[in-house]
């Protein structure tokens, strides 16, 4: 199926040969994405990135993959300062601005919202993250990253085992990630949270129905055993009801050189969708695993730019374009983005 004119809202969308597709036009981007090639097949378009929700690597992300196709960028961040504060319904909002823009970027805290705007307008959506719902274009740069870092040690994806810690019921990246990882095949996904913080029911369901092996548990040194991939999150405070706490989110929840050395496969690879609360007492991923090369986390953020630039260029259907488009930048890049970069992944 062509992406062309598409609302990407949830990873439901994708089957495994539209993800396929999707990677190696990213593949191909890549060297647009590390500054090495330019790559102008937007130029001329405009992107609306409507951020109703806090976030930086995320719109930025999106921003950069946008310029760096020759697109411009129209960014406004949080409510109060648009016209929903003046009453304004969504679908309204939805359509001006599809008007001025020829591609939209959407993350509200709302789970429905970024479905409202979508029905009220032609021009493609993109869902940035809807509440504690999806958030699709991260499960594809974190797929992206997996299978990159798996085609590095010349491991295959099938029978590794996945193990997901941390508050699987309101983070919204891991949603997204499982629903993905249903299209593989034999995989072992081990969902690791305090018993308050589960992963919902439909997914674990529906993982099982695609024959995946499923298991639930609050231990993580259980969880994480022989594990071929940690993937945390960070607890996601900000999406709790009035009732809910994080009291059983103790400290054997924290991702640490303790903890990974001690259980996981010594080639694991370790991931999170970032930000990582680093604020003592949060029990997310420890920074003492910052120089250790299996942490992937910078290596997915950078994924993001060549996933999110293959996804506009695929809805804008100027993808067959990219391969004949490219020519040589010249402007300097340093040979490391950063001083704990691994040594296998420089820019040149
Ligand atoms: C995540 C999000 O916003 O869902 N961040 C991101 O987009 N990379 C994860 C989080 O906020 O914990």
């Amino acid at each position: 199926m062509s992406l062309t004119g598409k609302h990407i809202l949830s990873c439901d969308l994708f089957d495994r040969d539209m993800l396929e597709e999707l990677f190696l036009l990213a593949d191909l981007l890549q060297p647009v994405a590390r500054g090495h090639r330019v790559c102008r097949v937007l130029e001329g378009a405009v992107l609306g990135s409507l951020f109703f929700e806090a976030s930086t690597r995320t719109r930025l992300s999106f921003d950069s993959a946008f310029l760096r196709l020759g697109g411009a960028v129209s960014d406004t961040t949080g409510v109060t300062v648009t016209s929903i504060t003046k009453g304004e319904s969504l679908a309204d909002t939805s359509r001006v601005v599809s008007g001025y823009f020829d591609v939209l970027v959407v993350r509200h805290p709302d789970e429905q919202a970024v479905h409202e705007i979508a029905s009220a307008t032609h021009v493609p959506v993109l869902n940035g993250g809807n509440g504690g719902g999806e958030h699709p274009t991260q499960a594809l740069l974190d797929l992206y990253t997996l299978r990159s870092e798996f085609a590095r040690m010349g491991k295959s994806l099938k029978g590794s085992r996945i193990a997901l810690i941390g508050d699987l019921r309101h983070g919204r990246t891991v949603h997204s990630l499982l629903r993905l990882l249903s299209l593989y095949e034999g995989l072992s996904i081990v969902c690791v949270s305090p018993p308050s913080l589960p992963m919902p029911r439909e997914l674990l369901d529906r993982a099982a129905r695609c024959g995946h092996r499923i298991e639930e548990t609050d231990n993580a040194s259980v969880g994480l055993k022989d594990a071929d991939v940690v993937y945390a999150t960070r607890i996601q405070k900000e999406r709790f009801t009035s009732t809910e706490t994080a009291f059983d989110y103790s400290a054997d929840f924290r991702v640490d050189g303790a903890l990974v050395n001690g259980v996981c496969k010594p080639e694991v690879v370790i991931m999170h969708p970032l930000p990582r609360d680093s604020t003592a007492g949060a029990n997310d991923l420890s920074n003492d695993l910052d120089q250790d090369v299996r942490l992937a986390i910078f290596r997915q953020t950078d994924a993001g730019i060549p996933t999110r630039m293959a996804l506009f260029a695929s809805v804008l259907g100027v993808a067959h374009q990219v391969g004949s488009s490219l020519r040589d930048a010249d402007w300097y890049r340093p040979k490391y983005i950063g001083p704990n970069d691994a040594p296998f992944y420089s820019l040149q």
